[in-house]
């Protein structure tokens, strides 16, 4: 049984199964858990799950600055699969604050984190008060930020107080191309953005398409430092 005692040992465990399996037992063992959606090739975990539990509950954060594909990506994955999805908003005195003292564009000049911390991390704290565990997409090999990702993990950045938080990463261990091995075998719906050089995906002001061999990262924030490209969700990678 997964619980925060054993996390390390059930993490190397995790480190040479398969994704589908990792959520055979993450599900089994953990029934109030939550996927998070942003919309791009986590759909692959997504439907993954879906199929081991087709009650899955699913969140997007909608920040109000996805690309209008995205919202119609997300909104037909919904559709498609019967999923029990919400969409997550910001807090409106906050978010009315921000665009009222700085605009719509203030991350360019004060670094994403401010506005991310009020469209997504906020949001994303607020869900995560009421789980036990939460499953996200990432990868190793999506960022600089991101090499040491672990499969299982203790979510030290958004426990509740007093409470405990697992956190999982069943592709942390797969690279970009097995997922998109997955989505094609099983002719997942994906994101239209994908054909048009998109590979990482985030809200539309703050994500670029990428040339060859650039890095899928270089796509997200490109005015900042790499090392600074979290917007908050994954701040369990940064601060351990
Ligand atoms: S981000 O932190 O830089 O935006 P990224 O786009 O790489 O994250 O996605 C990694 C994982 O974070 C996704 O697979 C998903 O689990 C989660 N995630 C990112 N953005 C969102 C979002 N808007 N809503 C829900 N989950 C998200
Ligand atoms: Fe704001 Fe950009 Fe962060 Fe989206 S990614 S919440 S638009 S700073």
């Amino acid at each position: 049984m997964i619980n925060a005692e054993n996390i390390l040992e059930i993490n190397e465990k995790f480190s040479s199964m398969e994704p589908k399996e990792i959520l055979r037992q993450v599900l089994a063992d953990i029934p109030n858990i939550v996927v998070s959606f942003s919309g791009a090739e986590d759909v692959a975990l997504v439907v993954m799950a879906w199929k081991l539990k087709k009650d899955i509950k699913v969140f997007t954060l909608d920040t109000g600055r996805l690309h209008a594909e995205t919202y119609q990506f997300i909104d037909r994955v919904r559709q498609d699969y019967d999923l029990d999805l919400d969409f997550l908003y910001p807090d409106t005195e906050a978010i009315q604050k921000l665009t009222s003292d700085k605009g719509l564009f203030s991350f360019y000049q004060d670094g994403h984190e401010e506005c991310c911390s009020i469209r997504k991390t906020e949001p994303l704290r607020r869900r995560l008060a009421s789980v036990d565990g939460w499953l996200t997409g990432q990868r190793k090999d999506q960022s600089p930020t991101r090499t040491d990702v672990p499969v299982a993990q203790l979510d030290t950045g958004f426990a509740a107080p007093g409470k405990t938080l697992l956190k999982f990463n069943p592709f942390a261990n797969w690279r970009s191309k097995d997922v998109w091995d997955y989505i094609r075998m099983f002719d997942l719906p994906y994101n239209p953005l994908h054909d048009q050089g998109f590979v990482s995906i985030g809200c539309q002001p703050c994500t670029r398409p990428i040339g060859p061999h650039q890095h899928e990262r270089e796509g997200r924030w490109w005015w900042e430092e790499a090392t600074a490209k979290e917007c908050g969700l994954h701040r369990v990678n940064i601060i351990g």
